[in-house]
């Protein structure tokens, strides 16, 4: 798939636009730079204003039901189970609020094109189930389609936006995530305007996360962000190493169109699903929080064993992904595995070794150091090459964010032995006393 470079996109549309304002406001030759200057800034830093109802100021955090349990599994008392399980396990108080119904609750419309829930899965209606959702202090979702059939060949809702809206409504549903299948083709700006249009004109006035999912067609994080909370910018997750880094990858594209109101979707959460070793679902679930990417967890909450609870329960790395400057996380650095074969030392074709890192308020860094590879190896972070420190002497203190421990004091870099398929992840803050005598640093770890 071919993917423009979103700053490459930034300076194509700024000279284009920089040339008619430079033509319209100041034709003659002798234009100065300075003006030349701040009309490119205007065109730099005017990102597309944000869908301005209030919600996704932090990625949204809860649980959607396809992942695990799909279009056969879905019902009423599994959802009615999962949300209790919710409350029970500790991650409401972790943050997880989102109960989100995938394909499948829908069957067909009534005479007057109002959506019918399937009673032989919902036999008490979607009201009710929306209603408990609620009395417990959890938020209600619900899933959808710009086309005519969802994915799973349910109705669809183009052309029956207003109609549906008004049931999302009665139901005060919190969330819509809008599929892209049975489209006939029809332009997907306009089909995901419709249904933005409808969300932002509810009778109650209550607002309604929009959770755009056309999977990266049309580069949606370039123009999504006036349209809805989200927009998945990949294809679908499935529950390994190669599907998770491939859409990290894609994702990763994307970072700078990110912030509060709007958040690139690299799709829900696979921890605790499938076959993938632990070391794997920690990385997932650390870069998914670093690329403040929604947090959707798609595992059976009713049945968690412990090891998974660990990772989809650490407060510190939650921590990052709803840090309220709301800065996606990036890639900073690639670097080579480095070999010793016969006293020589060669270098591995493909750069595995990566350094990734997400700025976080009060000056404070998240810093992911991730080995692609399957053997071992250390990877190097440093202040000004990677970190956009500019004083290299800075002394930053550096805690572990995964063995929840203070790590020490550390200048210019950080070296870690990273596990293979694994992370480091650790987040460094400035070292407060800075004026202090050196007594008060642990002498060996500064570097
Ligand atoms: C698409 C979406 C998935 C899921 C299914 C449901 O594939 O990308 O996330 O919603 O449809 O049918």
């Amino acid at each position: 798939m071919f993917v423009v470079n979103p700053f490459v996109y930034f300076v194509k549309v700024g000279v284009v636009i920089l040339f008619l304002v430079g033509i319209l406001q100041d034709p003659s030759p002798s234009s100065t730079s300075s003006s030349w200057t701040s009309s490119f800034s205007f065109v730099l830093v005017q990102p597309v204003s944000a869908y301005d109802n209030g919600l996704g100021l932090t990625p949204p955090m809860g649980w959607n039901s396809w992942n695990q349990f799909g279009c056969e599994g879905l019902n009423e008392d599994l959802v009615q189970d999962i949300a209790h399980a919710m409350i029970e396990t500790g991650l409401y108080d972790m943050g997880y609020r989102y109960i989100n119904l995938d394909d499948c609750w829908q069957t067909k419309r009534n005479s007057s094109g109002f959506i019918q829930e399937d009673i032989t899965k919902f036999p008490n209606g979607i009201a009710k189930l929306a209603e408990t959702i609620h009395s417990m202090g959890l938020l209600f979702g619900l899933y959808s389609d710009a086309g005519i059939k969802t994915c799973a060949g349910r109705p669809g809702g183009y052309g029956y936006e207003q109609n549906d809206v008004m049931m999302y409504d009665e139901w005060k549903v919190d969330y819509l995530k809008y599929d892209n299948c049975y489209n006939l083709g029809i332009n997907l700006h306009q089909r995901y305007q419709r249904m933005h249009d409808a969300l932002n004109s509810t009778a109650s006035g209550r607002p309604i996360y929009f959770s755009l999912c056309e999977w990266g067609d049309d580069n949606p994080a370039t123009w999504a962000r006036s349209i809805g909370n989200s927009w998945r910018t990949t294809q679908d997750i499935s529950p390994s190493w190669e599907s998770m880094m491939k859409l990290t990858d894609i994702n990763n594209q994307w970072w700078e169109y990110a912030g509060p109101g709007g958040w690139n979707d690299p799709d829900m959460l696979e921890v605790g699903n499938g076959d993938w070793t632990l070391q794997e679902q920690r990385t997932h679930f650390t870069l998914w929080c670093l690329m403040k990417s929604p947090l959707l967890l798609g595992n059976d909450l009713r049945n968690i064993p412990d090891d998974i609870m660990a990772i989809i329960s650490n407060t510190e790395v939650i921590a990052w992904n709803q840090d309220p400057l709301g800065k996606q996380g990036y890639r900073r650095s690639q670097h080579k595995v480095v070999m010793t074969k016969d006293q020589e030392e060669i270098e591995s074709s493909s750069s595995l070794l990566e350094v990734w890192a997400g700025d976080l308020v009060d000056g404070k860094i998240a810093l992911v150091l991730l080995n692609r590879s399957d053997k071992e190896h250390t990877i190097t972070a440093t202040w000004t090459e990677d970190l956009n420190i500019l004083d290299e002497n800075k002394k930053m203190s550096i805690r572990d964010v995964w063995m929840h421990t203070d790590i020490g004091i550390y200048q210019q870099s950080f070296t870690s032995l990273v596990p293979p398929h694994g992370v480091m992840a650790v987040e460094l803050s400035p070292w407060k006393n800075d004026d202090d005598d050196d007594d008060n640093v642990v002498p060996t770890l500064i570097e």
